[in-house]
């Protein structure tokens, strides 16, 4: 059963650390970096943790770490699982189950994402303020499988997934660093691995997408059936609008991630020291 995984994976965690987090976080690709601010990390391979699978990806390091970030406990996912690599989706998600079973109540999650609303520039970021989940619309659903009350609700409610509060936090600590331009609108999730053709992404924006990737959406549905307050952020790194759209590749995503490490550093740190003071 999931619900037994999930709790395996929690008890090998809790062998290696006595930290409660009380905040998740999720590294998207190139956005590791982030890491290495957190103080006493223990960090534990997921080749460690029962029933976690590996991340297979260049730009995602496979570890889960365990520490305080600007002062608050936290667990944080250097590396996450795609349902492209493979895995079958409701393990992409099961290290957010994990990680509310450890004592996290809020889950920040990031990506690298292509911009399609053509106001959106590489190095630019936005929060997602609502999603278009592709897959999970045609049955791709984490939740899809024989229900089982200890994982949450059979139909859960994602509305209000992504909490306002948390949001307008994010802008108020963006608005401290002016070099970074932080978007709020709508994520979409598509399954990759290839990037979209010009007609997929003028569908993508007529459908209102601003943001398209290939994660995240599953780990927030799970998220809000465990409960968790949600705060999601993308990293632009390419223009998938216009002639460029051509041009993406999986390197220039980890060049932009590279030359933005700072920025996104400062905001989540500044994010997660708000939150802490909560
Ligand atoms: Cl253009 N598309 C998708 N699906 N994912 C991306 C991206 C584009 N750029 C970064 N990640």
């Amino acid at each position: 059963m999931l619900y037994d995984q999930v709790v395996e994976a929690t008890q090998a965690i809790q062998q290696h650390t006595e930290v409660k987090p009380a905040l998740a976080i999720i590294l998207g690709s190139g956005l590791g970096d982030l890491a290495n601010e957190i103080r006493d990390a223990v960090a534990i391979p997921y080749s460690e943790i029962p029933h976690f699978a590996q991340s297979t990806v260049v730009g995602h390091a496979g570890r889960l770490l365990i520490g305080t970030l600007s002062g608050v406990p936290v667990v944080a996912m250097q590396g996450r699982f795609h349902f492209y690599e493979g895995h079958p989706v409701h393990l992409t998600t099961l290290p957010v189950r994990v990680m509310r079973l450890l004592g996290a109540e809020t889950l920040i999650v990031s990506n690298a994402a292509g911009g399609v609303n053509p106001a959106y520039l590489p190095g630019h970021f936005m929060l997602l303020r609502d999603h278009i989940y592709m897959p999970g619309l045609a049955g791709g659903s984490p939740l899809v499988g024989p229900h089982d009350e200890r994982l949450g609700e059979r139909f859960p409610a994602v509305g209000k997934a992504y909490d306002a509060e948390l949001r307008a936090l994010a802008h108020e600590v963006a608005d401290r660093y002016p070099e970074i331009t932080l978007h709020e609108g709508v994520y979409t999730m598509v399954a990759g691995p290839s990037y979209e053709t010009p007609a997929e992404l003028a569908f993508l924006r007529t459908i209102g997408t601003d943001a398209v990737g290939m994660s995240t959406a599953p780990e927030v549905v799970v998220a809000r059936q465990v409960g968790m307050r949600v705060l999601g952020i993308s990293l632009i790194t390419n223009s998938a609008t216009g002639s460029e759209a051509a041009e993406v590749n999986h390197a220039e995503v980890l060049s932009t991630a590279d030359a933005v490490r700072t920025k996104f550093a400062n905001l989540v740190m500044g994010i997660v020291e708000r939150i802490g003071a909560q």
